[in-house]
């Protein structure tokens, strides 16, 4: 069940019970009140009944007071009685006169509606003379009177009874004004016969039966309508009675309004309480609902299901963390998905790297020795010889393998870098003159230097690498022309900006951006760009490892490398190398081997690969050094502690077997501190930083004959290091 319904249900039965509770408890009430209030009426109206006849029962007696004086100046003479009765101010309390002898036998007997029979009169007095009353009720047959009875005397003393004077007066005026004012039944009984038609035959019988039980007061029903039945005696022995019926009917009524008023009342409350609740509870509920659906639809993978801010309670604030929680878990997956991504993309990349390598790294020396015999044949052969060409297609061949293989290493991180503090803008513009010669005619071509640019610390023929193949591939993206753009700028890059790019991390960079307006490449191509032997040019136009090679040079530089392309809309290489504070190196331009003058000094080569060992010294050799070689740093050290005289420089390679290059080369100078080291080699081990090897110390292999006999003059030169230590 939602929670909502939970709600309105709960609620509408706690206002329904509520309401009922109140309307049965005014029901009970005012029904209550109402036959309290219908018992004090008939109870009043029985009091003023009384009151009534008691005023009544006084004039009653000043009137018989005063017949009786009048009669007994006529000495009991019954032409009083007669006189009195046509008397026009009498008649109207006074309706019944009658005159007795003093024996008892009326002798006069008036009144105003005719129809009081002798006999009738003659017993009534009787009965009144014998219970010796002054005042009582004599019925007629027909009439009910309430009458007062005066005798009078004569004789000296006065005590000798000449008559009694009766007067009466019927009770329907009394009847009719107590009817009126209380609007309730007045019925009267006497001698068991009901005086007057006030009720129906079987409820003066049933009103007969209460009154010989005796009861006074009570709730009856009468011919199916409900009454409150007050009796009371009018004689002493209760042969008159008075009785009050005072109808329910009118407060049955009102209590039936009140019932619907009530009734109507409650449905209003709970209709207009449970449509209150229906809008409250969905302004409470809307929202809750609405994190549901949006919870629901995040399990189904949806985040995004609108969550709008709605106030400042509870569910709203629920709602915000729900909805900061769904980002942050979004961004988690989606940084993780492309974490994935770029973890998958470099254990591809450090595979291929791996495979590269390795072949690179034996090709490199059979492409030595392939070049430097080639050279020697160059050198040796007579200019007219018809073999020289023959060696030169060689050396060309081998040059152009040796290339390949150094951007294949290039990718693999497996380059020996010479790194320096470089200004990118001035090796950019001492390079565009090259670039400039890349470019074709119908592609415009600008530099826009970034303004104080930081230096950047890197080897700066690697960054001449990347310029260039990244320039080439624009060039090859415009085959219809269009503009090709180098520029630079400085760029701090913040935590942000560095999630987003991993494995980025924030700090200051330098940015050369590549630009092209070419045919730019599809989200597939972008993937891919970087892998080695990846191309999308025809067999023998690309090889595809262009980029490879500068993606190679960017991370070992510590740099990062971000391309934005769209198919048809060009594309924008950002290569990003970190700033450094220090100021750039003089630019070493124009580094030309001098001519050598012969020398005796002694240069120890250490090499494993047999071919590189015998080209080298086959080089300095015919150079006028003299030459000492070992196939490993074990047999090194032992030539050089069996040597009399001084080695001068020790050129080794640094990768061999038993003992690596770097670690002979220490052992040797702690002998000979004069001793000047020159490393060879074509690659590094696999991600091994170079910091063990001197920059200046470095030969790049293959090399040429020049190279060789430059950097040994070159090192043989300088101070020896062990000297500067
Ligand atoms: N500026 C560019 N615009 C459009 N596509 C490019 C751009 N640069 C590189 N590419 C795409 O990337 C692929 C790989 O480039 P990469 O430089 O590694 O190899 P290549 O240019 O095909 O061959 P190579 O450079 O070895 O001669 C290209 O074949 C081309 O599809
Ligand atoms: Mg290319």
């Amino acid at each position: 069940m939602r929670l909502r319904t939970k709600f309105l249900l709960s609620l509408v039965t706690v206002i329904s019970s509520l309401t009922c509770a109140t309307l049965l408890a005014v029901r009970q009430t005012a029904g209550l009140r109402a036959s309290q209030e219908v018992r004090r009426e008939a109870l009043g109206t029985l009091h003023t009944f009384q009151v009534i006849q008691h005023e009544h029962q006084e004039a009653l007696a000043r009137k018989a007071d005063l017949l009786a004086t009048l009669a007994m100046i006529r000495s009991g003479d019954a032409s009083a009685v007669k006189d009195a009765g046509e008397d026009p101010w009498q008649s109207d309390d006074c309706e019944l006169m009658a005159l007795a002898d003093a024996k008892g036998k009326i002798v006069a007997l008036h009144a105003t509606i005719p129809g009081f029979p002798m006999e009738a009169a003659q017993a009534e007095l009787k009965r009144s003379l014998a219970t010796k009353e002054t005042a009582g009720w004599w019925y007629s047959g027909t009439r009910l009177y309430q009458v007062a009875l005066q005798p009078f005397y004569d004789g000296d003393d006065g005590n000798k009874l000449v008559g009694t004077v009766i007067v009466g007066r019927g009770v329907e005026s009394a009847v009719r004004d107590l009817s009126q004012a209380s609007s309730s039944h007045v019925v009267f009984r006497y001698d068991g016969k009901f005086v007057g038609n006030a009720v129906s035959y079987s409820a003066e019988r049933q009103l007969a039966g209460r009154a010989r039980e005796g009861v006074l007061s009570e709730k009856l029903n009468l011919d199916g309508e409900n009454y409150f039945v007050a009796l009371q005696k009018l004689t002493v022995d209760g042969i008159a009675t008075i009785t009050i019926l005072k109808s329910y009917t009118e407060s049955e009524q009102y209590l039936a309004n009140l019932n619907r008023l009530l009734v109507g009342l409650g449905l209003v409350a709970v209709i207009g309480g449970g449509l209150l609740v229906f809008v409250l509870s969905d302004r409470f509920t809307r929202p809750l609902g609405s994190l549901v659906e949006g919870v629901q639809a995040f399990e189904r993978g949806d985040a995004s299901y609108p969550l709008p801010p709605q106030g400042t309670d509870e569910v709203a604030k629920v709602t915000e963390a729900f909805d900061r929680m769904r980002q942050t878990l979004e961004k988690n997956a989606q940084q993780k998905q492309e974490l994935e991504g770029q973890l998958r993309q470099s254990q591809k990349m450090e595979a291929l790297g791996r495979l590269a390598g390795g072949v690179a790294h034996d090709f490199n020396n059979v492409l030595t020795v392939i070049k430097g015999h080639a050279d020697i044949l160059s050198d040796r052969l007579p200019a007219a010889d018809s073999l020289r060409s023959s060696a030169a297609q060689i050396e060309k061949g081998a040059s152009r393998a040796a290339s390949l293989t150094r951007q294949l290493l290039a990718f693999c991180r497996m380059q020996v870098l010479q790194p320096k503090v470089l200004d990118l803008n001035g090796l950019i513009n001492e390079g565009c003159s090259l670039l400039k010669k890349l470019v074709r005619e119908d592609i415009a071509f600008c530099f826009e230097p970034g303004k104080d640019l930081a230096a950047v610390k890197a080897d700066p023929s690697q960054i001449e690498q990347i310029l260039m193949n990244l320039t080439v591939n624009a060039c090859d993206a415009m085959p219809k022309g269009g503009q090709l753009t180098i520029a630079t700028r400085n760029m701090t890059v913040d935590e942000e900006f560095a999630r987003n790019r991993p494995p980025m991390i924030a700090g200051k960079y330098v940015v050369l951006a590549v630009a092209d307006t070419g045919e730019g490449m599809s989200a597939e191509t972008k993937a891919r760009i970087f892998e080695p032997f990846f191309t999308t040019k025809e067999q023998g136009k690309g090889t595809g490892l262009g980029l490879a090679t500068v993606y190679g040079i960017v991370k070992q530089s510590h740099g990062c490398i971000w391309v934005e392309s769209e198919p048809g809309e060009g594309s924008r290489f950002e290569v990003y190398l970190p700033a450094t504070e220090a100021t750039p190196d003089e630019q070493s331009a124009g580094r030309h081997p001098e001519a050598r003058t012969e020398s005796a000094e002694v240069v120890l080569i250490v090499e494993d690969e047999e071919g590189v060992r015998e080209l080298a010294s086959e080089f300095l050799r015919s150079a006028g050094y003299q030459v000492l070689t070992a196939k490993n740093g074990k047999e090194a050290v032992q030539l050089a502690s069996e040597r009399n005289g001084p080695i001068d420089l020790l050129l080794t390679d640094v990768v061999m077997p038993v003992m690596r290059g770097p670690e002979m080369a220490k052992q040797l100078q702690q002998r000979n501190r004069n001793l000047r080291v020159i490393y060879m080699s074509g690659y590094l081990e696999y991600n091994t930083k170079n910091e063990e090897l001197s920059d200046d110390f470095f030969l790049q292999k293959p090399f040429s004959r020049a190279t060789l006999i430059d950097k040994v003059q070159e090192a043989l030169r300088r101070t020896p290091a062990g000297v500067g230590r």
